[in-house]
């Protein structure tokens, strides 16, 4: 197993309180594996996806439990220095925003370059032209021109293909890609998405897929973990989850999917908020917003029920859900 993660605890200290945002985290990433993870908005996929990165923002996040296994080697054991060898090399991140991530002042060719001369201790001309090499890869038109543009210069577009090229510059074993394509025009993103999905099959890595866009898990991924208030709810092939949802979360979310099958249908929402990270209610913790929910829901904390081979989900009532007939 490439990457292994188990029983991962975040949380902040704040001057309010802790934050749980990451309670007890599993999952594993096998090399050519695509995970998508996905839940609403505050749920802990950026912070379990730092945590994995070794990018925590520490303090006020600390990581109070857990290993994260990569390559059978617990990173949270190794010092800063080897940390620091496996980020890039051994695992690569891909954020949501191109423009802060890159740096404004260097053009292109000199970012995309300074990862073969500090890592691999290339000449600066060497470094150059495997600079154009992976801007020819991730399909910038006239890469040998533009090498020496600055990141402003182009598009949204181009600037995400840009970090892909970063991410894979050193070809790492595996990506984490948060919410890559949100910041971009829908037929962009698919592009994107597309060139990222390419990508992965060709080098054989892992890649973590963070989104909320269920559109894109569908196309891309072969598992599926959806998170709620820093727990993995419902974890599973994707085909088996689109087929029926086996907690009343996943199906909500799949249900306030725009689907051409049920045009003209009102569009389905999940109704409430997502809970305080401070005040996570006691029991399951969608309970006060699940159409299932019974008087156990309130007191008793779902374990991962398995469901079938590969597949587990935090819901007393799995069976009913599963099976259970359109809303
Ligand atoms: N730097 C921080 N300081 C304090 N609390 C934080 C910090 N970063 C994250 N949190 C807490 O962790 C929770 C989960 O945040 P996270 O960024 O993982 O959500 P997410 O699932 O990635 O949401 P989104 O879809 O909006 O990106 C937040 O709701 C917040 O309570
Ligand atoms: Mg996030």
């Amino acid at each position: 197993m490439l990457l292994d993660v188990r029983d991962l605890h975040v949380e902040f200290r704040t001057r309010d309180g802790v934050a749980h945002a990451v309670n007890g985290v599993n999952f594993a990433v096998d090399a050519g594996e695509t995970l998508a993870v996905l839940g609403e908005s505050g749920s802990g996929k950026s912070v379990t996806a730092q945590a994995v990165m070794g990018i925590l923002d520490v303090p006020p996040g600390r990581i109070t439990a857990g290993r994260i296994l990569f390559r059978g080697q617990d990173l949270l054991k190794l010092r800063e220095q080897e940390r620091r060898r496996v980020r890039g090399a051994g695992i690569a991140m891909i954020f949501q925003d191109a423009l802060s991530a890159l740096n404004p002042v260097l053009s292109v060719g000199d970012q995309l370059g300074e990862m073969f001369v500090v890592h691999r201790g290339m000449s600066r001309k060497d470094a150059r032209a495997r600079a154009v090499d992976l801007m020819d890869r991730v399909r910038i038109p006239a890469a040998a021109q533009r090498v020496r543009d600055y990141p402003h210069q182009f598009s949204g577009g181009m600037r995400q293909r840009i970090m892909i090229a970063m991410a894979l510059s050193l070809e790492p074993a595996l990506i984490i890609a948060d919410e890559p394509t949100t910041a971009l025009d829908v037929t962009v993103q698919a592009q994107v998405m597309e060139l990222l999905a390419e990508l992965q099959r060709e080098y054989r890595m892992g890649l973590i897929l963070i989104t909320h866009d269920l559109g894109v898990v569908a196309d891309v991924a072969d598992r599926i973990a959806v998170m709620y208030a820093g727990k993995i709810v419902e974890s599973a092939p994707v085909r088996d989850l689109y087929k029926a949802p086996a907690h009343p979360y996943t199906r909500g979310l799949l249900d306030s999917v725009p689907r051409l099958d049920r045009k003209g249908q009102e569009l389905y929402a999940i109704k409430g908020l997502p809970p305080n990270l401070m005040r996570v209610p006691p029991g399951c913790s969608f309970h006060p917003r699940c159409p299932m929910a019974q008087d156990v829901c309130r007191t008793d904390e779902p374990p991962l029920y398995p469901v079938s081979d590969g597949r587990g989900s935090a819901c007393h009532f799995w069976r009913e859900c599963l099976h259970g007939p359109d809303h």
